[in-house]
């Protein structure tokens, strides 16, 4: 069942829906979390079922606020610390497209956090999100797990369709989805470990590295060996069904003349240095990263969708803006 996350009463029904335990589509900034409460350990092990993820990969907790004193509030039932280069992070990042790794509380969200003695948090900008959160939280769920609406390894859900479509095989007992548009962000949140002394990157996002350590007020590492298991961190992730090829433009551009007319059950995701034989299903990539994030998960699914063999994506520029959109494209090809 889906439902207009304009629609206040949709909200309350989605907010009861969460208290009974069972389980919400929900519209983010980034892009579509598969949503339970974070309190309620059989609701959390329906999600981890739905989407055939292992249990042991943790599950990002999303909580309500709007500003400093709220987020305060609404990390202390789940954080057993925050440690000041969080806070700032917090202040500056949230609500948006940011989750913190932070230690757990040990007596809460323990299959959430898939056994980790950590919890990712993150406070989303979505309209539609806080006002479910915070209906949910006046139901006494104090903050929501949810990974992207996606089965595991598959491409994120950036529509109520899209979500939809992945979990068709859910009663409408068991899933209401809340429609909130397409998502703006379009890629997942940016991920910092804070949970040992020093700020970790482990997922690139929209935020640059750049922007992060400039509020830390100390450098960024990079995830390394000790690093809990992150499905979005594996190398092949984000994957469509037609195995994802990415290639520099010359080299795409030399491949697609070599094949010239017979080119044919390939898809194509190029920049305009790119041309394109008509009769393949083709789509130009945005010169803008937060344009190409915005669309790319959409992108991948339509072209998948056109049933053909492979798709040839232009590797995206260099700059740091386009790491988010770089990492996304690589783990899809790999
Ligand atoms: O933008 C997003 O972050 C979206 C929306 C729905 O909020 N959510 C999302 O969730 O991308 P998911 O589960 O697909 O990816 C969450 C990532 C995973 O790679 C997970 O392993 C990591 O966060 N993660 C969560 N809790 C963690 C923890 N305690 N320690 C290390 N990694 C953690
Ligand atoms: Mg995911």
């Amino acid at each position: 069942m889906v439902l207009s996350a304009n629609d206040a009463a949709s909200i309350e029904v989605a907010a009861q829906r969460l208290a009974e335990g069972s389980l919400v589509g929900m519209p983010t900034e980034t892009v579509y979390g598969l949503a339970a409460d974070a309190g309620n350990a059989s609701a959390v092990r329906r999600i981890f079922e739905a989407k055939g993820r292992p249990s042991d990969h943790p599950l990002i907790v999303h909580i309500a606020a709007a500003e400093e004193a709220d987020w305060r509030a609404a990390v202390a039932p789940f954080a057993s610390e925050v440690p000041d280069f969080a806070a700032a992070l917090m202040t500056a990042f949230w609500p948006g497209p940011l989750t913190l790794i932070l230690p757990r509380r040990a007596e809460v969200a323990a299959v959430a956090a898939g056994g980790q003695d950590s919890v990712g948090l993150r406070c989303p900008a979505h309209r539609a999100a806080q006002a479910l959160l915070q209906a949910a939280r006046m139901q006494g769920v104090m903050g929501l797990a949810a990974p992207s609406a996606n089965r595991f390894g598959r491409v994120s859900p950036t529509t109520a369709a899209h979500v939809a479509a992945e979990f068709a095989a859910l009663s409408e007992a068991e899933l209401l989805i809340l429609d909130g548009g397409a998502c703006p962000v379009g890629i997942e949140s940016t991920i910092v470990d804070c949970s040992r002394g020093v700020p970790v990157l482990l997922r690139p996002g929209m935020l640059t590295p750049a922007q992060i350590e400039a509020v830390c007020g100390q450098p960024l590492r990079e995830r390394d060996g000790e690093a809990p298991k992150a499905s979005g961190t594996l190398a092949s992730h984000y994957a469509p069904r037609a195995p994802v090829r990415l290639m520099a433009a010359p080299q795409l551009q030399a491949a697609l003349d070599l094949l010239g007319k017979d080119a044919k059950n390939i898809a194509v995701y190029a920049s305009q240095a790119v041309r394109v034989n008509k009769n393949l299903p083709h789509r130009r990539m945005p010169d803008a990263a937060a344009d190409c994030a915005q669309e790319l998960f959409a992108v991948l699914r339509e072209l998948d969708a056109t049933g053909v063999r492979l798709i040839w994506v232009e590797t995206p520029p260099p700059g740091p803006e386009w790491d988010g959109v770089r990492d996304r494209l690589v783990r899809a090809a790999a």
